[in-house]
C-alpha cells in the first residue's frame, strides 16, 4: 500500500474546512421559516425566486425554432456574440471598435482567467497584479494561478464607510512604474462603493502618470445603475484618455445566465495590425485550456444583442433588476431609521449593485444567523438581492438588535 500515491492529507482538510464555511449549507439546514439567505451572488426576484428573463426566454425559443446544429465554435466563440459584446462594453460609435481583440470565454472568471495568462506571457513590465483591498474574494486566486503575484491597493475606508480616494491615489503612485491594476468597472463587489466620474478622472491620470496597465472586471454592467452606458463609463473613458485597456464581461448577472458562462475578454490593440497578433494569441493560450467555449448561452447574448427590439426589451429588464436592488436599499435604510437605529445608513443607499457592505463586524453577523436566521458573509457584505417586500422588515429588526 506504501507505493500506492495518495492526495496529500493537507489537501483533504482543506476541501472539508471550504464546506464547512459554506452559508448555502447553514441557510439550507436552518429551520426557521423566517430565514433569509444575503450570502447569493445571484438576483432573486421579489418572491425571492431565481428569475429568468423574458428576453432570455424569446431568445430561446428563436434559437430553438432556428434548429441549428452543436458544431464546436472557433476557438474565440460565437462571432456574432463577441462582437456584439465588444459594442455593448466600449460603445456603438468607439472608434477602435477594430482595434479590439476580443475573445468568448466562460463568463467572468474565464474571462479573468484569460487575461491573467495572457498578462503573465505578454505583459513584459510586471507580474504584480494590483487588486482594490477589498475585492471579489476570486480574483487572488485567479491571479495566482496563472504565476501572477498578488498585492492590493487601498479602496476601503472603514471609517467612512466609502472610497479611501486618497490612499487609492497614493497606492497606484507608489507602485512600481508599469504594474498592473485590476479595476472593477462598477458595482464594487463587495463593498457597492464605486468611484463617481470625477474620481475615475483623477484615477485614469494616476494610472497614466504610472505607466500602470488597467485591466478593468465589468461583471454588472447596467445592474449597478440599471443603464448600460452610465455603467460604462469608467471603461470608456479610459479608452478616451488613450489607455491600452484590458476587459474581463461577464454575462450572469445582466442577462441572468449565470450557469450559461457568457463572457469575454478584450484587448485593446495599437492597430489592427497588432490586433491580429493578439488575436493569434489569445487563441494559442484558449486552445491547451478548454479548446473552444459552449455555444448555447453566447447565441442567447447574440440574439438578444443584435436584434433592436429584443435589445430595447432586455435593456429594460436590466433596469427593473437594477431598480428592485435600489428600491429594497432604500426599503432597509427606512426600516431601520423608523425603528429608532441611532446608526447612520446612509452607506446602504449610497452603495450600489447587488452588494451593500453593512459595516457589521463578524460577531454581530455570526449573532444575526444564529439568532435571527439572517445569513451574510463574515466581512458584513450582504447580498441585496436576496431581499424583499416580504422580508426587509424582520431584516431590519434583526440588524437593529445586533447593532444596539
Ligand atoms: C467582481 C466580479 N468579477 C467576476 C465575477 C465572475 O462571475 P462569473 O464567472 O459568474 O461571470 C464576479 C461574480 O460574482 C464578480 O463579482
Amino acid at each position: 500500500m506504501s507505493d500506492v500515491p495518495r492526495l496529500s492529507k493537507r489537501y483533504s482538510f482543506r476541501f472539508v474546512r471550504l464546506f464547512s464555511v459554506c452559508i448555502t449549507e447553514a441557510f439550507k439546514a436552518d429551520t426557521n421559516p423566517k430565514k433569509i439567505n444575503l450570502g447569493v451572488g445571484a438576483y432573486r426576484d421579489d418572491a425571492g425566486k431565481p428569475y429568468v428573463l423574458p428576453s432570455v426566454r424569446t431568445a430561446e425559443e428563436r434559437i430553438l425554432q432556428k434548429a441549428l446544429d452543436k458544431e464546436y465554435a472557433g476557438i474565440t466563440g460565437v462571432p456574432a456574440f463577441t462582437k456584439a459584446a465588444a459594442v455593448l462594453a466600449y460603445g456603438p460609435q468607439s472608434p477602435i471598435l477594430d482595434d479590439i481583440a476580443i475573445t468568448q470565454s466562460i463568463s467572468g472568471t474565464g474571462a479573468l482567467r484569460i487575461a491573467g495568462a495572457f498578462l503573465q506571457r505578454h505583459y513584459p513590465y510586471s507580474k504584480t497584479v494590483y487588486l482594490p483591498n477589498p475585492s471579489w474574494a476570486n480574483h487572488k486566486a485567479v491571479f495566482n494561478d496563472c504565476g501572477l503575484d498578488v498585492k492590493t491597493y487601498r479602496y476601503y475606508n472603514k471609517e467612512t464607510i466609502g472610497l479611501d480616494i486618497d490612499g487609492l491615489l497614493a497606492d497606484i503612485k507608489d507602485a512600481p512604474k508599469n504594474s498592473i491594476f485590476l479595476l472593477h468597472a462598477c458595482a464594487h463587489n463587495p463593498t457597492g462603493i464605486d468611484p463617481t466620474p470625477e474620481q475615475w478622472r483623477v484615477i485614469s491620470t494616476a494610472i497614466k502618470n504610472g505607466g500602470h496597465f488597467p485591466l478593468f472586471d465589468m461583471a454588472y454592467q447596467g445592474f449597478a445603475s440599471g443603464d448600460t452606458n452610465k455603467d460604462a463609463y469608467a471603461l470608456r473613458h479610459f479608452v478616451e484618455q488613450g489607455h491600452q485597456v484590458a476587459l474581463c464581461q461577464s454575462f450572469a448577472k445582466n442577462m441572468g445566465l449565470y450557469g450559461e458562462r457568457v463572457g469575454a475578454f478584450s484587448i485593446l490593440a495599437e492597430s489592427a495590425e497588432e490586433r491580429k497578433r493578439v488575436d493569434s494569441q489569445v487563441k494559442i493560450l484558449v486552445r491547451p485550456m478548454y479548446s473552444n467555449p459552449p455555444v448555447h448561452g453566447a447565441r442567447i447574448a447574440s440574439e438578444i444583442l443584435n436584434d433592436a427590439a429584443l435589445n430595447q426589451q432586455w435593456l429594460s429588464e436590466v433596469k427593473g433588476m437594477a431598480d428592485r436592488i435600489i428600491t429594497m436599499r432604500a426599503l432597509l435604510k427606512g426600516n431601520l431609521e423608523e425603528l429608532g437605529s441611532k446608526h447612520n445608513w446612509d452607506h446602504i443607499t449610497s452603495q450600489i449593485g447587488m452588494f451593500a457592505y453593512t459595516g457589521l463586524k463578524p460577531e454581530q453577523v455570526s449573532t444575526l444567523a444564529k439568532e435571527h436566521s439572517v445569513y451574510g458573509t463574515m466581512d458584513g457584505r450582504i447580498s441585496v438581492a436576496g431581499i424583499t417586500t416580504g422580508n426587509v422588515k424582520y431584516l431590519a429588526e434583526a440588524i437593529h438588535k445586533v447593532t444596539q
